[in-house]
């Protein structure tokens, strides 16, 4: 093994993991069994991990491995056949303000315009028009839309209507945001325009952000710690702690390293039995 590689191997163990009373979401033995009348699906297993305020961690794995499930049960917006989740110290059971969720397909209003969706969440807790509005165009202005923030949301791109999704899901300052691929619909170059400007949002938040994607590319740019899983049923085959500062360079040696070892892991979950 060269030097620089077994360097690698050093930094990136799982120094950064903290107990669970340092953690602002401390998760405990999660298990997740879907019952149909006629099967059983295992789907996560044995699943702890400990996350700080302020961090972004990614999870990374086999497509069908469970990665979904855990999210909304984090969300609230599914329930654990067993195991905990504290956020706070208080169990997360139900959705919850302290907890945001973005999703792939955008799920947003197509007739409203951009700065009504992103008032939605203020609109439903019932916050003063004029601070929706000085709001909303703060996150508008983060996520680079303030040229359309009357514009209708069926007329913009996707990668329009993901940066609407983000700063609808942002605005409402949770405690916690969860990302589901987020980014996956997005073309290469869009998807690292909103990589750079999710880091940048963030930068003046400091909120913390559980972000799951298939790309090891964007887990290596974005994240503090990226968990690898196995395939079904997902428990956590590694925890890598990313030991650069950002803003990353994709082009540096070191990072193309790290991103073939994360690879070759994945791929042997992907080929064994
Ligand atoms: N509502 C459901 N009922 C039964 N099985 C489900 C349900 N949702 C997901 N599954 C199964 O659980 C497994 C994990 O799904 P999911 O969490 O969506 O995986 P991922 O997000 O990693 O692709 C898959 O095999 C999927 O088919
Ligand atoms: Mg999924």
């Amino acid at each position: 093994m060269s030097d620089e590689i077994s360097n690698i191997n050093e930094e990136i163990s799982d120094v950064d993991n903290c107990g669970c009373e340092e953690a602002q979401i401390c998760i405990k033995n999660l298990r997740k069994v879907y019952k149909t009348d006629d099967s059983e699906t295992v789907a996560v297993e044995d699943f702890s991990l400990n996350i700080r305020k302020g961090e972004l961690v990614t999870i990374v794995g086999p497509s069908g491995c469970g990665k979904t499930t855990i999210l909304r049960m984090i969300a609230g917006l599914l329930e654990p056949t067993s195991g905990t989740i504290l956020i706070d110290g208080k169990a997360a059971s139900g959705p919850g303000s302290d907890r945001g969720m973005v999703f792939q397909d955008f799920a947003l209003f197509p007739w409203r315009s951009v700065r009504r969706n992103v008032e939605f969440g203020m609109e439903v807790a019932g916050v003063p028009k004029e601070e929706r509005r000085t709001r909303a165009d703060r996150y508008i202005k983060l996520v680079g839309l303030e040229k359309f923030a009357d514009s209708r949301v069926h007329e913009l791109s996707g990668g329009m209507k993901q940066r609407v999704g983000i700063a609808r899901v942002l605005v409402n300052h949770p405690e916690v945001t969860l990302m589901d691929e987020p980014f996956g619909s997005l073309d290469a170059q869009t998807r690292n325009i909103m990589q750079v400007q999710l880091l940048r949002v963030l930068a003046k938040t400091d909120q913390t952000i559980i972000f799951v994607t298939h790309s090891v590319d964007e887990a290596l740019f974005l994240s503090d710690r990226i968990i690898i899983l196995t395939k079904r049923p997902a428990t956590i085959k590694e925890i890598i702690t990313v030991p650069w500062p950002r803003p990353r360079d994709r082009a540096d040696p070191a990072f193309s390293i790290l991103r073939k070892r994360i690879l070759v892991e994945l791929e042997n979950e992907n080929v064994m039995g």
